[in-house]
């Protein structure tokens, strides 16, 4: 799999959702933020939402879903048209069960790591995934600094992907931009979220381009 961008539309501008996602034409997801103002300090968007930006968007939604009881709520993503849902491992109460019921309704499941959290316990539930998600920011907010000591883990992560053999995709979520999505790709990044820098930029498309660019030119091997 090349490498894809996913523009945060925690950064876009919530009354022009549609007009916002035309902006990034060339991305390969929307990425979107789901906060419950329980797991973290912060509240976003949720179904009725992601399921009015699923039925005019062109690209597919991957909703992140930073939510207490995600075994609760994430199937009701995957209805609302979200065709990739990650939920939280640290919130999650049987993350096995919970990925099976969302690849069962017919969208990719992933699990996200906060950036303190261990990949090393979770590693034979990765044949259950089609995708892990490493925070690289304390999740809440848009627009903090990447923390370079997720980095390492990173690299342990493509590790143990490339160990399983089969095409479990790497997201990287939180400050991304084209200065260090060259050390996030050099790590084995390959899915990469991308908010400020993506809609901060004058040319929000252009930006995407530019980071996937950055990405392809640092992948390892
Ligand atoms: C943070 C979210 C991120 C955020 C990324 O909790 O999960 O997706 O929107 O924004 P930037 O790219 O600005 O760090
Ligand atoms: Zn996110």
């Amino acid at each position: 799999m090349g490498i894809q961008i996913a523009p945060s539309m925690l950064s876009a501008d919530f009354a022009n959702l549609e007009a916002e996602a035309a902006r990034v034409a060339g991305a390969d997801w929307l990425h979107v933020d789901v906060m419950d103002n329980h797991f973290v300090p912060n509240l976003t968007i949720g179904v009725p939402v992601v399921e009015a930006l699923a039925k005019v968007a062109r690209q597919p939604i991957d909703a992140h879903l930073m939510i207490e009881e995600p075994d609760r709520w994430a199937p009701a993503y995957v209805e609302a048209g979200a065709r990739s849902v990650t939920f939280h491992v640290e919130a999650a109460r049987a993350p096995v069960r919970l990925a099976r019921e969302i690849r069962a309704q017919g969208a990719r499941a992933s699990m996200a790591l906060r950036p303190a959290t261990p990949i090393e316990p979770y590693e034979d539930l990765l044949p259950e995934l089609h995708m892990v998600l490493l925070m690289t920011v304390e999740p809440g907010f848009g627009g903090q600094a990447f923390l370079d000591v997720c980095l390492p883990k990173i690299r342990r992560t493509r590790e143990l992907l490339d160990k399983q053999g089969g095409d479990i995709w790497l997201q990287v979520d939180g400050g991304i931009s084209a200065v260090t999505i060259d050390r996030s790709g050099g790590a084995g990044g390959g899915v990469f979220v991308a908010g400020s820098a993506v809609f901060g930029a004058d040319d929000p498309d252009a930006m995407v381009a530019r980071l996937r660019e950055r990405a392809e030119a640092h992948r390892p091997g």
